[in-house]
């Protein structure tokens, strides 16, 4: 099959690493679908064809919404991007339960939810390939990332869950766990701290200040 007959949904897909994304897929020739809880399309490239679509990846029936559009306008699903997240920035003690479960209900539940849906019609067709954005802060324990790095833990085990049960339905499923180099210094901090040296570096400090601890637990 040509690419260009190919259809891809991408989730979170009206900024930052989802609007890059569905414009690659985009310029490859595919028919996009920018999935995203904003009203604003400020990220996306118009001269592209992205076709923009509201949804909360935290709502079940906002999802089947999605994916039943999806299937009326173009008759199938060939690719899912699931970029959609939302990350909290607070120290573990100081993390409300009403944070965690937001973060969870957005980052977690949505995963399974978009990749159920998209699996399903996947499946029944024979053939697709789904790729969630975990994080890096899913990998190990990143400071202030209680709840973030939780529900991103979760998605790659989730994911791995995926490609071993979808895989004789022809479907392929894959994590990516990006980093940045705010993350590696923040890492590289929090290693000194647990030998003995609390931020000793400026650097670090300032980094840690940034990322909402207060500057007592700093001294
Ligand atoms: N930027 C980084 O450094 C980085 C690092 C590691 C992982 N990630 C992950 O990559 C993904 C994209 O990150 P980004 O930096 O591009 O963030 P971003 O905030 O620019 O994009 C996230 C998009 O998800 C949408 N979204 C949020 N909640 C939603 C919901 N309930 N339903 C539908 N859409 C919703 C937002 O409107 C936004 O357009 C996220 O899952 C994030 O956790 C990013």
């Amino acid at each position: 099959m040509r690419v260009a007959e190919k259809v891809a949904i991408v989730t979170g897909g009206l900024s930052g690493i989802g609007a890059g994304v569905a414009a690659r897929l985009a310029r490859d020739g595919m028919i996009v679908v920018a999935a995203d809880i904003s009203t604003q399309s400020m990220e996306l490239d118009r001269t592209l064809g992205i076709h923009p679509f509201h949804v909360d990846v935290a709502d079940h029936d906002s999802v089947a919404s999605l994916v039943r559009a999806v299937m009326a306008t173009c008759g199938r699903v060939d690719c899912l991007v699931h970029c959609a997240g939302v990350g909290r920035v607070l120290p573990f003690l100081e993390t409300p339960l009403g944070t965690f479960d937001l973060v969870l209900k957005t980052n977690l539940h949505g995963n399974f939810s978009v990749g159920q849906a998209c699996a399903r019609v996947m499946a029944a067709a024979g053939h697709g390939a789904i790729v969630n954005i975990g994080s890096v802060s899913g990998l190990r324990g990143n400071a202030v990332r209680a709840a973030y790095g939780a529900s991103k833990g979760a998605i790659v085990t989730l994911t791995e869950v995926m490609a071993v049960e979808l895989a004789e339905h022809g479907v392929r499923a894959a994590s990516a766990q990006p980093s940045s180099r705010k993350l590696e210094h923040q890492r590289c901090a929090a290693v000194a701290s647990a030998a003995g040296g609390f931020c000793r570096d400026p650097k670090n400090k300032e980094l840690f200040l940034d990322q909402g601890l207060r500057r007592s637990q700093l001294d």
